[in-house]
């Protein structure tokens, strides 16, 4: 949450490179936007500020030319969406522009301190008080003082932040300076050595276009960035590390454009058969190493947050019905508090897209600690989580740049079905069916079931709820569809297990509510049916994702049967079906309200 992006060097376009990739980054935030530049040319150079409220879209940037910049878009935390809130922010004298991702826990306390020595404050936000720490930390320095200015900037921004609880990345700006500083403790920062300058971001699709030499700082490390060098550092210490590695990084160059389509949501839901065939293709090794390793443990615990715990859960029935093997699925947030039983004979495998999601990585670090084998199924190759388990498996989706998990999420699936039927020594079969899964998904999107689900849209769009059952693996499948619905729509909408309905739910079924019923042929088939058979009779409206036709459907969404893929061509209907409801009710599905791509805040 929150993007950061800056830059020293000798373009002197900075405000237009940090504009640029601050619409990379935009996903990460979409409250405000701002950017701090170097006065180019004079001495001493001044700061030059620009804020918006609102989405940077095609925005430009008013600034002039300058080598160093630095900006953010915002996902606010403490303070309103307001221009005031708007990152950079600056200290009392307007010397130097701090922009950060994060929260800093002890903010109140240290505003407190703060005020009665006499800082005026011009936000509501918890990062100011940063920005009045490190006047204070630099009072009395000029630019000619000590050996080295940049490197008094670095101890700096290390000695106040010490000072900070929480988990943050923050970026500093001084324009005396030709460099500017950083520092991270949870929230992700990533180095970029370029050509001609150097680069810092919260991602490091932001820095592809300029470099593919990476260093992604760790917890507990600054860095000092320079038109000419990087240097990282311990925060503890405030020493210089030796040689901080740099990665090559190999993964595609994101594809920016929308191709064609009207929004990213639509791309990238229509990418899911290439994705899931490569995948097929590409990732069936690592599907058996999971299995192996699934097998050799004593217990397994899929986690993930959001659409990836919806995943896990999935793969938790999976493994059972396939493999016969038992994996716990846990929510991210809730592993750290169920995981004291964790041993060195434990397995834990992460779900995360982004690889950055604080929740997870929280309570896969405990399980490092307690000594757990951990592995991922990530997106992004060298994100945080990619870098903390012993066995990363990339999902090769490509960038998803909608907020809403799609690709991402049956790219999950599809490495859990392989893994699964791996585990039986059965991976070809596994392969085969993913790739029969692909095809299905790939005429869904192309014959004339988008047209049907677009009009169903119109009437799903003016309802007040809508609910979504199924039962076994189709149950997790319930909850994700009623995520995307209500996400990126607005409608309410819930998703249950099927048999739960008659113990409570039901009173929420009235004349019309619209409900959606996953009843792949598997043995939850009657079941659901006899559910659906119940709504109905108390007025409910039922749209039947089945391969079977049934009286009971009042609109039937006909899927072929793909026997235990079912869940991964029943997740698509309802992505378009989300898609659709948010443009019926003039919504842009790519950036809903109130959200962010990777939740780096707890
Ligand atoms: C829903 C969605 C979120 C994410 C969740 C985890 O469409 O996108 O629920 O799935 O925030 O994100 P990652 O997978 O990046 O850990």
């Amino acid at each position: 949450m929150c993007g950061i992006f800056g830059y020293v060097g000798a373009q002197d376009e900075a405000p237009q490179l940090v504009l640029a990739g601050l619409k990379k980054l935009e996903y990460r935030g979409y409250d405000s936007w701002g950017i701090a530049a170097r006065e180019a040319g004079l001495a001493p150079s001044r700061l030059l500020v620009e804020k918006h409220v609102g989405k940077i879209g095609q925005a430009t940037t008013s600034l002039p030319s300058s080598h160093a910049a630095l900006g953010h878009t915002r996902w606010a935390t403490h303070g309103g969406v307001t221009q005031a809130n708007a990152h950079p922010h600056l200290d009392c004298q307007g010397r130097l522009a701090v922009i950060h991702n994060g929260i800093v826990e002890n903010h109140a306390e240290l505003r407190r301190e703060l005020l009665a020595r006499g800082h005026t404050f011009a936000s509501q936000t918890d990062t100011e008080v940063i920005c009045h720490l490190l006047e204070e930390e630099l009072t009395g320095d000029s630019p000619s003082d000590g050996d080295e200015p940049c490197e008094r900037l670095a101890q700096a921004v290390m000695g106040v932040f010490r000072r900070l609880d929480g988990l943050s990345a923050i970026g500093v700006l001084d324009p005396q300076l030709e460099c500017m500083a950083a520092a991270k403790n949870g929230s992700p920062l990533v180095l970029g050595w370029g050509e001609e300058g150097n680069f810092l971001a919260s991602d490091s699709s932001a820095l592809l276009d300029h470099t593919r030499k990476l260093t992604f700082l760790e917890d507990g490390q600054a860095a000092l960035l320079t038109a000419s060098q990087l240097m990282v550092y311990d925060v503890a210490t405030g020493e210089k590390l030796n040689e901080p590695r740099v990665w090559d990084i190999t993964w595609e160059q994101e594809v920016d454009s929308l191709d064609g389509y009207p929004h990213y949501m639509a791309k990238e839901i229509a990418e899911q058969p290439v994705v899931l065939r490569k995948l097929a293709q590409e990732q069936a090794d690592a599907a058996q190493r999971l299995a192996d390793s699934i097998m050799s443990a004593s217990t397994v615990h899929l986690v993930g947050c959001g659409s990836a715990a919806h995943a896990a859960r999935c793969g938790e029935y999976l493994f059972s019905r396939i493999a016969s093997r038992q994996a716990n699925c846990v929510v991210g947030s809730e592993f750290g508090y169920l995981e004291d039983f964790l041993d060195q004979r434990s397995l834990v495998v992460g779900l995360s897209q982004s690889g950055e999601t604080i929740d997870l990585l929280d309570s896969m670090k405990s399980a490092k600690h307690r000594g757990a084998r951990l592995s991922a199924l990530v997106n992004v190759e060298g994100s945080s989580l990619y870098r903390l388990v012993d066995d990363p498996i990339l999902l090769s989706a490509g960038p998803e740049r909608c907020v809403l998990a799609t690709k991402s999420f049956t790219a999950k699936l599809g490495v859990l079905l392989m893994a699964a039927y791996a585990a039986r020594g059965r991976l070809e079969a596994g392969k085969a069916l993913l790739e029969q899964a692909a095809d299905e998904i790939q005429s869904i999107l192309t014959d004339n079931r988008v047209e049907q689900i677009r009009a169903l849209a119109q009437r799903v769009a003016a309802a007040e709820h809508l609910y979504i059952i199924g039962r076994g693996p189709s149950y997790p499948m319930a909850l994700e569809a009623a995520l995307k619905i209500k996400e990126v729509s607005y409608l309410h909408a819930e998703g249950f297990a099927g048999g739960e309905l008659k113990h409570g739910v039901i009173a929420l079924i009235d004349e019309g509510t619209p409900c959606i019923v996953l009843a792949p042929n598997d043995e939850t088939f009657r079941a659901i049916l006899s559910g659906a058979e119940e709504i109905k009779a108390r007025g409910g409206y039922i749209i039947g994702i089945s391969p079977f036709a049934s009286d009971v459907w009042d609109e039937h969404i006909a899927v072929a049967d793909v026997g235990e893929a079912a869940s991964i061509v029943n997740a698509v209907p309802p992505q378009v079906l989300a898609y659709e409801v948010a443009l019926a009710r003039g919504l842009d599905p790519d950036k809903p309200r109130n959200l962010a791509k990777s939740v780096t805040v707890k």
